[in-house]
Parts: structure tokens; C-alpha cells; sequence
């Protein structure tokens, strides 16, 4: 069987991480979490590819892409978590499994970053383990997708 493909999105202003607040989004760069997903899906069994954009419709079209190009979408959607009906109705209309991930636990912080639009069609949730969150969710995805290896 070939490896599963799992899509890594992200929203706006994570083409900033390592420099951006690195109080609230730690020090790694969306390069070395995309370095760290693949060495980790190479050892479960599961392919990455790891995308970023600043524009709601861009990712509403990533995850449309998604549709027939991966089986599971790990998303952080940034800001747009907080406000777009867009980007949950887009991930309603993929089969597969997805998981939610912020770096900063958002139900810590500011109130308008409790709720989460995503989270009525993700998954699981994962918040406020910084850039691990990614390496977290990849494993769980590589398990819903039936590749535990247990590595
Ligand atoms: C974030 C949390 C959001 O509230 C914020 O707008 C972000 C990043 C996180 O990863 O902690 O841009 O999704």
C-alpha cells in the first residue's frame, strides 16, 4: 500500500514563526516544523507536505485541493480559526480525518481566541504545546489513518 498523504496548512502570519512573538510561538520557523514533520513521517509511515498562506480563500482552496490529493489535513488556521465559517464549511466537505493544532493554548488567552470555528469538524484539538503540537498531531493522524507503527 502506498503511504498516506497528509496535508500541513497554516494561516496567516505563521510564515512569521521564530521571529513573530516568540514569547507566545516559541523560537522554531515554519521551515524547521515542516524538516521535523517529515523526518517524523518517514519513520511512521506517512508522507507530509507542509503549506502556509496569508489569504482565506487560498486556503479554502488548499483544503479543497485536499480533497483528492491527501487523506488527512493537519490545520492551524491562525486568526482565521476565530472567524471563518469559510474554512470549516470547506473542511466539512473532506472525507478524511483532521486535526487542529495552535502553538499557544488559545482558551488561555484573550477571550475572542476561545472560540474556534474549526474545532466543530476537527477531529481532536491540539493547544499550547508549541511546535511539538505538529509532531503530536502527526502522530495521531498516522494512527486514525491506521499507520501505528509505534515509532
Ligand atoms: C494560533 C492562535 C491564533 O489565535 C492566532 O491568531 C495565531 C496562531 C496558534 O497557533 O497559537 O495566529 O493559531
Amino acid at each position: 500500500m502506498s503511504q498516506p498523504m497528509i496535508h500541513i496548512l497554516n494561516g496567516p502570519n505563521l510564515n512569521l514563526l521564530g521571529s513573530r512573538e516568540p514569547d507566545i510561538y516559541g523560537h522554531d520557523s515554519l521551515d524547521d516544523i515542516a524538516r521535523d514533520c517529515a523526518a517524523l513521517g518517514a519513520t511512521l509511515g506517512v508522507q507530509c507536505a507542509l503549506m502556509q498562506t496569508n489569504h482565506e480563500g487560498e486556503l479554502v482552496g488548499m483544503i479543497q485541493s485536499a480533497r483528492d490529493q491527501a487523506q488527512g489535513i493537519i490545520i492551524n488556521p491562525a486568526a482565521y480559526t476565530h472567524t471563518s465559517v469559510a474554512i470549516l464549511d470547506a473542511l466539512s466537505a473532506f472525507d478524511g480525518p483532521v486535526i487542529e493544532v495552535h502553538l499557544s493554548n488559545i482558551h488561555k488567552r484573550e477571550a475572542f481566541r476561545h472560540h474556534s470555528y474549526v474545532s466543530a469538524r476537527a477531529d481532536a484539538v491540539i493547544a499550547g504545546c508549541g511546535a511539538l503540537g505538529y509532531e503530536l498531531a502527526l502522530r495521531q493522524m498516522a494512527r486514525m489513518l491506521g499507520r501505528d507503527h509505534r515509532a
